[in-house]
Order: structure tokens, then C-alpha cells, then sequence
């Protein structure tokens, strides 16, 4: 644990964190084992979640006849949107409804396993579809009872929604982007098998992989839980509860696997040492992000991917336009941690240097500049957008994009300072483009 000043406990702030760890199994060809987990968890029926483009690969194909051979019944779903909507979220909890199953198993990125989530949750709690999405948007609330047990196999390296309790979505009719956030959400167990990344096209492995980057990041800056306000309950401690010492171990994992890795992941499909490496290092940034929260990246990011209008990037479905995840939230990340290293230069610099920049000499003022600089570079190496400008946004759409973040009060409540108006104006700007 760090000694310093900035981790001291305030008055009336929480004084313990919790620890929801995350069952997890890991390694190449790992994926034929989910016949007999499944059966392990008593499942007989199961619902399956997937996407179009992944109804074909090897992948689904290896999970379904490890289910077969397991003697378990299997209701197939492909039709998962990527970047799933509360209408597409709908559709599939119908079609967990009507299939009549014992339990969920999801294949596939976040997109997939948040779907799944979410299914499990309005096929086994009905209710108006806002009742337990987050506040303001949302009513936020509390899941009545645990869910039935699911299986994730995620496809990519990146989201660590294997890891968390959260499922997010963009609420079509605000054009807004939120979640919904329970511990009962988190997969009952997670199922991780590197081999799964071999395929990716280049962009998607490159989005992912700065995703993962900024929930570590995020996470291991976020405001420290023995500064939140103590809950009035235990059971009322949120799992967004602030950097606490076993999310640090994950991010600083993470984050020093990706200084090594991420640039040749993105750069050659055949390296197989550096996808396996970044898969890691997702799962260990899922699970610090789990136990600690994101804050303001993931926060901004919401209404930069809900306003999107025109941004169709490579490696993706082109059926409509859209900013993948990884994109929305690493533009805005280093013109975040620019502003937020102030608050804590020592863990500023820690992530630089994980990073790979050389902080020899560096003074705590010069921390947030290092930071960003050396988040900048690896987004130059990997063909990542320049800013809000690189994925279709001016100094014009700065207010809209405000406006849809201000919502975001579980995400920007996480941070290590104040967050209104007036800052998220300042971080947007700053965001505009990097070189
Ligand atoms: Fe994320």
C-alpha cells in the first residue's frame, strides 16, 4: 500500500473496500472445457449468445460441441448487436424468455457478454426496462437476487466485462449512452482462451487494447475508496469503489504488460507471445476495474460514441457508423489524466513508467504532460485516431458531447477531482486532437 498523504483516510469516508473476485479460467484451448463447467453449474439448457461474426468461426464451433459432449441443451442467439442498444438488450432477454433455459453462456467481445447480462437479469427479475439502469437516466434499482450462472468466453482482448457486473448500452431514444451496475451481473465464471485473439482484425485489437489501458489507468487514479463517503449499509458499498490495493496490483500488471506488448500485437497477428500477453493483461485490468470503477475517459466516452455520425472505422460491421469502445475512450484519456495528475503525481508517474516512458527527472508538475505524451506515442504507433477530430468531432460539438457526459455521475464521481460543466468543458477541449 502507498504511504502518502493522498491515501489517507478522510473523515466519514469508507474504511474498508471489498474484494468480488472473479472466477476465472485462463489459457490457449481453454474454451473445450465449457462443457463440463457448464454442467458443473447445473446447467441442462442453455442459452448462448454470440454475434454474426462469430456464428461461423472455430471459436463457437469449439464451445458447442464441448457442450454436446457434455449433454447439454443448447438455445443459440446470434443476432447480438455490436454496441447494443436497449432495444437489441430487449430482444434478447425475449429470447431467453421464451427458450425456457437454466442458464447463459456468452462468446464473444463486450458487446456480447454485456448482452448476456442483461438477458439473465430482465429474463430472471422482470421490470420496466429502467428499474435497475444507472441513475439519472435510470431508476438504479437494487437487483432483487442473484442470477442465473453464466458462462463468458470473451473473443477480445479489451472490454473485461468477463470480470465486472456492468452492462452497457446506448438508450436510443436520449441517444445516450449508460449501464446498469450490480454484483449480480458479474459472470459466474470466465472462461479466457488467448487463442481466441489470433483472428482479429489489426483496428480491433488496437481498440481493445486502449481500452484495457484506460481501465487500468483509470482505475489505479480513481478517487481512493477511504475518500468516498461511507455507504449507510455494507451491503450499499458500490463495486465503482475508488483505487484500494488490490486493483493496484491488477493495474500495475496490466499496464507494465502493455508497455511490452501492445504495439506488437497490433502490428503482427502471428505473435502469439504478445496477444496472449495483452489477453492477460485484459483480464487483469477487467478485474482491477471491476473493484475499483472507471472514471472520467469511460465517462466521456459515452457521448462520443452515442453522437457519432459519420466515423466508420476498418475491421468493424459497416452497417451504420460508430466509434468502437476502445477509440471513444482512449481520445479523451490523455487530455484526462493531463488534468487529474495533479491529484496524485506519484501514481501519474507510475503509469508513465509502466508504460515505458522514462521518468528519471520528471517533477511532479511535468507528471499529467508525461503521461499523456507517452499514451499519444502509442496511439500514434497504432494507427489510432488523432482526438475527437480523428473520429468526426470540431470545437463545435464540444457542448453536446458535455451535455451527454454530465450524465455519467457514477463514472465522473470516480475521479480524483470535482467533475462539472466547467472541467468537462476543459478535458473535451483538450481532447480535440494531439498532434
Ligand atoms: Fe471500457
Amino acid at each position: 500500500m502507498l504511504c502518502q498523504h493522498y491515501d489517507l483516510q478522510l473523515e466519514g469516508a469508507d474504511s474498508a473496500f471489498s474484494v468480488d473476485a472473479s472466477n476465472v479460467t485462463f489459457g490457449a484451448g481453454c474454451l473445450a472445457e465449457v462443457g463440463d463447467i457448464a454442467k458443473g453449474l447445473g446447467m441442462g439448457r442453455v442459452a448462448v449468445y454470440t454475434d454474426a461474426g462469430l456464428v461461423d468461426t472455430p471459436h463457437l464451433a469449439k464451445v458447442l460441441s464441448s457442450l454436446r459432449a457434455a449433454d447439454v441443451d443448447v438455445a443459440l442467439y446470434d443476432e447480438v448487436r455490436v454496441e447494443p442498444t436497449d432495444e437489441s438488450f430487449r430482444m434478447a432477454t425475449e429470447f431467453a424468455v421464451g427458450a425456457n433455459v437454466d442458464g447463459f453462456l456468452s462468446v464473444g467481445g463486450g458487446s456480447v457478454i454485456d448482452t448476456a447480462k442483461a438477458a439473465n437479469l430482465y429474463s430472471t427479475y422482470p421490470a420496466d426496462f429502467l428499474a435497475y439502469v444507472n441513475q439519472p437516466i435510470g431508476h438504479g434499482l437494487t437487483v432483487p437476487g442473484e442470477l442465473k450462472p453464466h458462462i463468458a468466453c470473451p473473443t477480445t482482448s479489451g472490454t473485461g466485462s468477463e470480470c465486472t457486473g456492468i452492462a452497457v448500452f446506448d438508450l436510443l431514444e436520449m441517444k445516450a449512452k449508460t449501464g446498469i451496475a450490480s454484483r449480480t451481473l458479474r459472470p459466474t465464471r470466465a472462461l479466457i482462451d488467448p487463442d481466441c485473439t489470433a483472428t482479429l482484425p489489426t483496428n480491433v485489437v488496437a481498440s481493445s487494447a486502449f481500452d484495457v489501458l484506460s481501465h487500468a489507468l483509470e482505475s489505479y487514479t480513481a478517487r481512493p475508496y477511504n475518500h468516498r463517503p461511507a455507504p449507510s449499509s455494507p451491503t450499499l458499498r458500490p463495486s465503482s469503489q475508488g483505487s484500494n490495493p488490490w486493483s493496484d496490483l491488477g493495474c500495475a500488471e496490466a499496464l507494465r504488460l502493455l508497455g511490452l506488448y501492445l504495439v506488437r500485437a497490433v502490428d503482427d497477428a502471428s505473435d502469439a507471445e504478445a496477444r496472449h500477453q495483452l489477453m492477460w493483461a485484459s483480464t487483469l485490468a477487467g478485474i482491477a476495474f471491476g473493484n475499483a470503477g472507471c472514471h472520467v475517459p469511460h465517462g466521456m466516452s459515452y457521448s462520443v460514441s452515442g453522437l457519432c455520425e459519420s466515423f466508420q472505422p476498418e475491421g468493424y460491421p459497416a452497417e451504420a457508423p460508430m466509434i468502437p469502445h476502445g477509440m471513444s475512450v482512449i481520445v479523451n484519456a490523455p487530455s484526462v489524466f493531463r488534468l487529474t495528475a495533479e491529484r496524485s503525481p506519484q501514481r501519474h508517474r507510475d503509469g508513465a513508467r509502466w508504460l515505458g516512458a522514462d521518468t528519471d527527472d520528471v517533477g511532479d508538475g511535468e507528471v499529467g504532460e508525461l503521461l499523456a505524451g507517452r499514451i499519444v506515442e502509442l496511439m500514434q504507433q497504432t494507427a489510432m485516431p488523432n482526438g475527437l477530430e480523428g473520429v468526426g468531432y470540431s470545437v463545435r460539438d464540444i457542448e453536446p458531447l458535455v451535455d451527454g457526459a454530465i450524465q455519467q455521475r457514477r463514472l465522473l464521481d470516480n475521479a480524483p477531482l470535482d467533475v462539472d460543466r466547467e472541467v468537462l468543458t476543459a478535458m473535451y477541449t483538450g481532447a480535440v486532437s494531439y498532434w
